[in-house]
């Protein structure tokens, strides 16, 4: 078997790692910005549940058109990039890699990021991931696993024979792994776990960028804050639900069961739209809440709270360029 993840950073490193533990399976990655250092030593990937151990890919490429002459039929393409619609049309770098037998898997947040995949590659099956990992690339080639592994896969848009049965081996391969947590969801409820973890994406990152970089238990521990972010979240589950036409899941947790577990979340521990944030990197601001906005706008639902918060951000960002552009 052949996987290739492409943007292997810190998501895509640590699965990639995992997926390799096993037997006649190779796992080959294109890096970026990283690629010098993960093709001349690999990937260390420290883990509080796997421990210390070094990882390296079958194959590096430093971009697609290396990937595309390697001349390798892929069993499975890996989209791990950040999905950033406003930066670049990621499906149309892994054109040529995508062949007949061929899984796209996208493990990225955010809605809507598997559409320009569909409209590309029409015979292809496509999964859709989301996961609730939490991890960092602190230095080329070097991932630090944080907490939990859980993820969810399912068919996209529509379940059928393929579809599942390629999404069954995949969810195989991570459990095989030590993936404990990893499962097959339908078409369906993929797309409602989507927009559930949209709803906490949406209530927490936006909220630690503009309230000049507060922590996840300090957010939540804060009445007003607590009652902005409850808002947040209750607006998108709501949409969400007209918008699929179907109920959350009674496993799901609540807007108010999300916040209280998130007092217990560790201080110092932060949304990863800070990080980009503090890095001067583009935030996932149009998949995480633009998208959203503008489904829901397309059914006449009004999302106030999220378009108050892309409004300010898109704005923050774009000023923020400006001036590091200046600066130089
Ligand atoms: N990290 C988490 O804890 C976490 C948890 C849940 C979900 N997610 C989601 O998972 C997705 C991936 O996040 P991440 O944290 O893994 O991001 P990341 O560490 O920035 O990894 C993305 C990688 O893709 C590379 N890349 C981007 N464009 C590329 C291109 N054209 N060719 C080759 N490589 C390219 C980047 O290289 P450069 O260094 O050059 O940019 C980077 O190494 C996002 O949608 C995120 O929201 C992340
Ligand atoms: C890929 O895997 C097969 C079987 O495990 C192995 O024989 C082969 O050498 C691998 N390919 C590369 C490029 O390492
Ligand atoms: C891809 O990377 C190789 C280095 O391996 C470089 O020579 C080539 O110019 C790059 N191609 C593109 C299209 O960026």
């Amino acid at each position: 078997m052949e996987i290739l993840i492409f943007g292997a950073g810190a998501i895509g490193a640590f699965y990639g790692s995992r997926l390799a533990i096993n037997q006649n399976v190779n796992v080959s990655v294109v890096c970026r910005s990283s690629y010098q250092a993960v093709k001349a030593n690999g990937f260390s990937i420290k883990s509080p549940l796997f421990g210390d151990y070094k990882w390296m890919p079958t194959r590096t490429f430093a971009n697609s058109s290396d990937a595309r002459r390697a001349g390798v039929k892929w069993d499975y393409v890996v989209v791990s990039t950040k999905a950033l619609p406003d930066v670049s049309d990621d499906s149309e770098l892994v054109e040529g890699l995508i062949g007949e037998e061929t899984a796209v898997v996208l493990i990225q947040n955010g809605i809507g990021v598997e559409e320009p995949y569909a409209q590309r590659f029409p015979s292809a099956v496509i999964l859709s991931a989301v996961t609730i990992t939490s991890a960092a690339q602190p230095e080329p080639g070097f991932i630090q696993h944080h907490r939990f592994t859980r993820i969810n896969s399912g068919a996209y848009p529509k379940d059928h024979e393929k579809a599942t049965s390629k999404n069954s081996v995949f969810v195989d391969l991570l459990t095989k792994a030590g993936i404990d947590d990893a499962s097959a969801y339908s078409a369906q409820k993929l797309q409602m776990l989507r927009w559930h973890k949209v709803a906490i994406n949406a209530a927490f990152n936006p909220t630690s960028v503009l309230s000049y970089e507060t922590d996840n238990p300090s957010m939540v521990q804060d009445a007003d804050m607590y009652e902005h972010m409850k808002g947040v979240i209750e607006e998108v589950l709501e949409v969400a639900q007209k918008l699929t036409g179907s109920q959350l899941p009674k496993e799901f947790p609540t807007a108010a069961q999300i916040l209280d577990n998130a007092k217990k979340s560790p201080k110092g521990s932060y949304p990863s739209m800070l990080a980009d944030w503090r890095g001067q990197k583009k935030m996932e601001l149009e998949v995480i809440l633009n998208n959203p906005i503008q489904m829901a706008r397309s059914k006449g639902l009004a999302v106030p709270r999220l378009q108050t918060m892309y409004a300010l951000l898109r704005r923050a960002q774009a000023t923020r360029e400006q001036d590091f552009k200046s600066n130089l």
